[in-house]
C-alpha cells in the first residue's frame, strides 16, 4: 500500500488536463477538482496554488468555488488513507490502477465518507467524471469500487485500516496521517494529546491576518469587518476575502499565522543592542514584513536575505509599503554572508524545514513528504544557524525558527551548534511570549494548533557573548 503520494512514473498521458475537452458533460466544479487532483499527483504541484488556478480558469465563484475547494484539499488530506480504502475494497494495489482513475476513485471517496453527499449523488457524478476524463471502459470498475465503499462510513474504514495497530501507529492511521508522523508527534507530546495534535492538521486553518505595525493596526481591521483574534498582539481574522479590506490591497496587512507573528514579536521583544536587524531566510517576506515595522518603532532597520530570485522579488514586494522603514531585500546565500559580519543586533533564521508544523495550510503535504526530508535539511539548518550567529554583533540576539515540531530540526540543530561553539547563550523564549501559555519547551517555545491554535511553530533565541 501506498504511504506516500507521487503518481507521475505511473502515469501514461503524463502532463495537466486543464483545457482538454472531456469526453461527456460533467459539472464544472468535479471537473475543475479533477484537473487539480491530476497536477498535485501527476505533478508534484501544490494544492494551495493549484486550487485557486482551477477555479479560477473556470470561472468558479460563491458556493461552486467552495465546493470545489473542499473536494480538492479534503482529498489532498486523507490522500493515502483513501487510496488504502481503495485498495482494502478492491483488492488491488492502486500502483496498477490508471493514476487518472485513483484520482477519480480518491474524490469520490471523499465525498463517501469526507463530506454529507448522498451516496447515490457521490457515485452518480463520479462515474460520470470517470467517464468523461478517462472513457466509458473504467465506468463499471468505479462504479463497483464506489459501491463497496459505501459499506463503511470513514470511521468504520479506518477501523479496519487500523487493526491489529497500536499507540502512534493507530493513532496516525484513524487521523489520516501516515504512519512516520504519528510517530513524530507521539515523540513530542504526552500520549493524551497525540489524537488531538493530529486531528487538529484535518481541520482547515483560518486565516489570520496581521496588522503591519507602522502601517495599520488591528483596530483599524476590526473597523473594516476582522475580529482581534491574539494571541498575537497584531492578529485578527477576516471571515471574507481578505483582498477585499483596504489595508490588505495597500500592503499594510496580510495574511500571516498568528504563530509567525509570535516568533517575530519574540524576536523585537529580546534585549538586544542598537543597530540593523537581519531577515537571513525572508523569502516570501511575512516575517519580514512585520519585523520592518517593529524595527522601525526603534528608527532601526532590516536588511532582507533570500536565496531563491522568485522568492526575493516577492521579499521586495512585500516590503514597498514600509516607504519610511527604507528596509533592503537582497537575493543571497545566507551561508555565504555579503554583509558585514558581527554587526546585526537582531537576526532571524526562519530556517527551510520540513513544515510538519503548517499542514492544515499544506492538504497534501503530509503524503509527499518523507523521514529523509528532515534529515536532509539538518546540515543546511545548521549552517544557516552559524551563518546567522556569525552576523550577530556582541550581545545581539538570533531567533532560530522552524514551521515544524520535528526534535531533529528544532532542538537537535540548536543543541548542534550550541555545542559547536563558546559564543552563545540561550534566552528564556517563553518569557518574551506571556500571551501564550502552555508553548514552553524548557527555554524554547514550541506553538501547537491543538494547543494555540497556531501552526506548529518552533523558536530558540540565542545570544552572541559579548
Ligand atoms: C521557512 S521559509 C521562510 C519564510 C519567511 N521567513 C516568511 O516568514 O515569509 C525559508 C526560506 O529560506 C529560503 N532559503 C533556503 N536556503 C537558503 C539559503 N541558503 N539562504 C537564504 N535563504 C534560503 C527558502 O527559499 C525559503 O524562502
Amino acid at each position: 500500500m501506498a504511504e506516500s503520494q507521487h503518481r507521475s512514473q505511473h502515469r501514461s498521458n503524463s502532463g495537466s488536463h486543464r483545457g482538454r475537452r472531456p469526453k461527456r458533460t460533467i459539472d464544472k466544479v468535479r471537473l475543475a477538482a479533477f484537473e487539480a487532483m491530476s497536477e498535485i499527483t501527476g505533478q508534484g504541484a501544490y494544492a494551495n496554488l493549484v486550487g485557486p488556478a482551477v477555479i479560477n480558469h473556470h470561472q468558479l465563484s460563491g458556493r461552486d468555488a467552495a465546493l470545489a475547494t473542499e473536494l480538492i484539499n479534503g482529498t489532498c488530506r486523507a490522500l493515502g488513507t483513501y487510496e488504502m480504502i481503495i485498495e482494502e475494497a478492491s483488492g488491488r494495489d492502486t500502483r496498477d490502477l490508471d493514476p487518472d482513475v485513483v484520482d477519480v476513485l480518491c474524490l469520490g471517496t471523499h465525498q463517501l465518507l469526507g463530506m454529507r453527499t448522498p451516496p447515490h449523488a457521490a457515485i452518480d457524478t463520479t462515474v460520470n467524471l470517470a467517464g468523461a476524463v478517462v472513457g466509458e471502459r473504467v465506468v463499471g470498475l468505479v462504479n463497483a469500487i464506489l459501491r463497496k465503499i459505501t459499506r463503511h462510513d470513514l470511521d468504520g474504514w479506518t477501523s479496519i485500516l487500523a487493526e491489529g495497530l497500536t499507540g502512534a501507529d493507530e493513532l496516525a492511521v484513524r487521523h489520516l496521517h501516515p504512519r512516520w508522523i504519528g510517530h513524530a508527534y507521539a515523540d513530542l507530546l504526552p500520549a493524551e494529546e497525540v489524537g488531538p495534535a493530529l486531528a487538529a492538521n484535518n481541520v482547515a486553518a483560518v486565516p489570520t491576518l496581521v496588522a503591519r505595525p507602522g502601517l495599520s493596526t488591528v483596530e483599524e481591521l476590526v473597523t473594516a469587518g476582522a475580529t482581534a483574534t491574539g494571541p498575537s498582539p497584531y492578529a485578527a481574522s477576516y471571515k471574507g476575502n481578505p483582498a477585499d479590506l483596504l489595508a490588505v490591497r495597500e500592503g499594510r496587512a496580510a495574511v500571516q499565522d498568528a504563530g509567525s507573528q509570535l516568533v517575530a514579536t519574540a524576536l523585537a521583544r529580546a534585549e538586544a543592542p542598537d543597530g540593523w536587524w537581519l531577515d537571513l531566510c525572508a523569502g516570501p517576506g511575512g516575517k519580514a514584513g512585520l519585523l520592518t515595522g517593529l524595527a522601525a518603532e526603534r528608527d532601526e532597520r532590516l536588511l532582507a536575505v533570500e536565496v531563491a530570485p522568485h522568492r526575493a522579488d516577492l521579499v521586495a514586494r512585500t516590503l514597498r509599503a514600509h516607504v519610511t522603514a527604507r528596509p533592503v531585500t537582497i537575493c543571497a546565500d545566507g551561508t555565504r554572508p555579503a554583509w558585514p559580519q558581527g554587526r546585526f543586533a537582531r537576526v532571524m533564521a526562519d530556517v527551510p524545514c520540513s513544515g510538519l508544523g503548517a499542514l492544515r495550510r499544506r492538504p497534501e503535504s503530509r503524503w509527499r513528504r518523507t523521514p529523509d526530508d528532515v534529515t536532509d535539511l539538518i546540515r543546511l539548518q545548521q549552517d544557516l544557524l552559524h551563518s546567522a550567529v556569525e552576523a550577530a554583533q556582541p550581545g545581539g540576539v538570533i531567533a532560530y525558527v522552524t514551521c515544524s515540531p520535528h526534535a531533529d530540526e528544532t532542538a537537535g540543530v540548536v543543541e548542534a551548534v550550541l555545542a559547536e561553539r563558546s559564543d552563545l547563550e540561550l534566552i528564556d523564549a517563553p518569557s518574551l511570549l506571556p500571551e501564550v501559555t502552555d508553548a514552553a519547551l524548557g527555554w524554547y517555545v514550541q506553538l501547537w494548533p491543538h494547543r494555540h491554535g497556531t501552526d506548529a511553530m518552533f523558536l530558540a533565541l540565542l545570544r552572541r557573548r559579548s
